[in-house]
């Protein structure tokens, strides 16, 4: 990488403040001040500013209490987004772009992913990982003792949604009360839990995500709130 770019990674200044900083003297690499802008900084050389050692930022792992009215994107016009809900801490200088890893809808709540790691979120998302994720659901039609066994089961077939012409992968639902249940899905099409239901003859009036993979919503974050994850959590999706 140029010693400019390197600079301004590190320190979040524009590429021409870096220039300025490097023509000024500002800058050694490897204890020696260097006003070349365009030198090669390889991995294993040291690089002061002012005799401070910078260093390039690590990729940021969030996880994100998603709450309702939020829209899972890196922007939009009409509605905040996940990364609007970051302090500025966060978005300061990041390595790559923070974005959300997947998609939930505005009303849905609950477990979001979020990185700069374009590598890792597509660990989360791509559909040939058939990543399970766990969710909460509210129904708007009561689900009789006598209904239970034949709607797992069609659920563990696989549902026909509207307008597709191959059904569902195999879902796992477990109803907990007449109106609670929650549902494990392995793939991410477009309003997939609203529609299983929907296919069932059943209506979802509120959706929460609990788990992605091997990752659980920390109980402790109320909606709205984020915190970084453990080496664990990251080590999941490498
Ligand atoms: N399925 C849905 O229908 N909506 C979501 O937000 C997530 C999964």
């Amino acid at each position: 990488m140029r010693l400019d770019g390197f600079v301004a990674k590190a320190t979040g200044l524009t590429r021409s403040q870096a220039r300025k900083a490097i023509k000024s003297g500002d800058i050694c690499l490897d204890g020696v001040v260097t006003k070349k802008a365009a030198i090669s900084v390889a991995d294993n050389q040291q690089v002061t500013l002012d005799g401070r050692s910078l260093s390039l930022p690590e990729f940021q792992y969030l996880m994100l209490h998603k709450p309702k009215g939020t829209v899972c994107a890196t922007e939009d016009a009409e509605h905040p987004t996940v990364i609007d809900l970051l302090p500025d801490e966060v978005l300061a200088n990041p390595k790559g772009e923070l974005h959300p890893a997947g998609r939930l809808d505005r009303d849905t709540t609950g477990l979001v992913l979020i990185s700069d790691n374009g590598h890792w979120t597509h660990n989360v998302t791509s559909p040939r990982k058939k990543c399970r994720k766990r969710y909460r659901v509210t129904l708007a039609e009561a689900v009789s003792d006598d209904a239970v066994e034949d709607l797992c089961r069609r659920f563990q077939q696989g549902v026909m949604l509207k307008g597709e012409d191959r059904p569902t992968l195999p879902a796992v639902l477990r109803i907990e009360t007449p109106n609670q249940a929650t549902v494990e899905i392995s793939e991410g099409r477009y309003h997939q839990v609203k529609r299983m239901f929907a296919a069932v003859g059943n209506h979802v009036e509120e959706l929460h995500r609990e788990r992605i993979g091997l990752i659980t919503l920390d109980k402790t974050l109320e909606p709205g709130e984020y915190r970084e994850l453990t080496p664990e959590e990251i080590e999941a999706f490498c």
